[in-house]
């Protein structure tokens, strides 16, 4: 039996992960749509800490103001009846067909402005209900042809837009940090800022940079055939990594958003050590210390039982992950391994304290290449003892 979740272990959902109601692009919804309090009551009895939404996940796209405030309060209370903390807000800039060409990035500048506005609303809401994390996913600023887009400009507006919303943010003094969420493609042929190097790129473009870090997903990092505990670990590297999704993905498709630990199991494994462990030969790296958050879809094939088995999958596999990562450092097989494979070295900086490139050169250090070429590091025992630990 895996332990119930607590508060302590801070994971949270998006309203919108248990509350997709099926529809894909082949065919209507097999559930339901409970209203969004709904949810946030039985993820806090599953053992979630915290929650988080889209403007439009709680209120409708044209909703009037009184219609706005009376159901961003039901969510209010019913998140603190239930002891949730909403710990991420973000904006739907996707589904109404006036974004079909983006929200910061639209050709159309009116649609730009419109776009703006939403989302300089929702930093509000965000803040007033006590949010940390404000996401950015730019799934419709993109493009399907290269024909359609002057790309220079693009990446102007997008500039342009994150500084206006960031130092939107400073004005008001918020106590909210922007994650930028990358993703390859879907639903735009190309999403501008496909992968996190794109997205650190842009940001060190801008004026309010600072709060503007990384909101990374498994899935989307894996749909471009990249590492995400690599992604993660750049992010905690450049000192940009604000917030996480979790979720599952089995290789190059559409993005699947499956249960986390549903897809490559292995990466899973080695993304949870980084994040309970920390870089095994850098103590003093930074760690990430924000929400677990889980960003799936439970399968069009569940009901509604399935939408709370697989909430609660996302949560066991964490801590299953959790506890064999913390066996797999603490073993001294591995640790012994760890050795012969030079790991704790790679912390060593190549040059000496002080050392000049001048001193460097000038130094002659035979070496015995052959020797070195034919020396042993033993990674694959290394990852077969990870394997054992994670599945013997
Ligand atoms: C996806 C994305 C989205 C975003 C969410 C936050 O699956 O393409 O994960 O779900 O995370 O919309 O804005
Ligand atoms: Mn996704
Ligand atoms: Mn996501």
């Amino acid at each position: 039996m895996v332990r119930k979740p607590t508060p302590e272990d801070r994971f949270s959902f998006g309203l919108w992960t248990v509350g997709w109601t099926g529809t894909d692009p082949f065919g209507v919804n097999t559930r339901p749509e409970l209203d969004p309090w709904e949810y946030a009551d039985k993820l806090a009895e599953l053992g979630a800490w915290g929650i988080t939404f889209h403007d439009n996940d709680v209120f409708p796209f044209d909703a009037d103001d009184a219609t706005r405030a009376d159901r961003i309060a039901k969510l209010k209370d019913a998140a603190d009846k239930a002891g949730l903390v909403i710990e991420m807000v973000t904006t739907n800039t996707f589904t109404h067909p006036i974004f079909k060409d983006g929200g910061l990035t639209s050709n159309d500048r009116r649609v730009r402005r419109f776009g703006l506005r939403k989302v300089l609303r929702n930093v509000d809401l965000a803040a007033e209900l006590g949010a940390s994390t404000f996401v950015m996913w730019g799934g419709r600023e993109g493009a399907e042809y290269d024909s359609s887009k002057d790309l220079y400009a693009a990446h102007e507006r997008y500039k342009e837009g994150l500084d206006t919303v960031a130092g939107y943010i400073k004005q008001k003094g918020y106590d909210l940090r922007i994650g930028l969420e990358p993703k390859p493609n879907e639903p735009r042929g190309d999403i501008f800022l496909p992968t996190v190097g794109h997205a650190l790129a842009l940001i060190a473009e801008l004026e309010h940079g600072d709060i503007v870090g990384l909101n990374p997903e498994v899935g989307h990092e894996q749909m471009a055939n990249l590492n995400y505990t690599h992604a993660l670990a750049m992010g905690l590297f450049a000192g940009k990594l604000f917030h996480i999704d979790l979720n599952g993905q089995r290789g190059l498709k559409y993005d699947q958003d499956l249960a986390f630990g549903h897809g490559d199991l292995m990466s899973a494994f080695f993304t949870v050590d980084l994040l309970v462990n920390g870089f095994p030969a850098s103590p003093e790296a930074p760690r990430y210390t924000g929400p677990i958050h889980f960003d799936y879809k439970p399968s069009r094939t569940e009901g509604m039982q399935g939408v709370w088995d697989s909430a609660a999958a996302n949560m066991a596999s964490y801590i299953m992950l959790a506890d064999k990562a913390r066996a797999f450092r603490q073993d001294p097989a591995v640790l012994a391994l760890m050795k012969e494979a030079s790991i704790y070295e790679l912390a060593e900086p190549t040059l000496e304290p002080g050392e000049s490139v001048d001193d460097f050169l000038a130094k002659n250090e035979p070496v015995d290449a052959d020797a070195l070429g034919a020396r042993e590091y033993r990674f694959v025992q290394l990852q077969q003892l990870a394997l054992e630990h994670l599945i013997g």
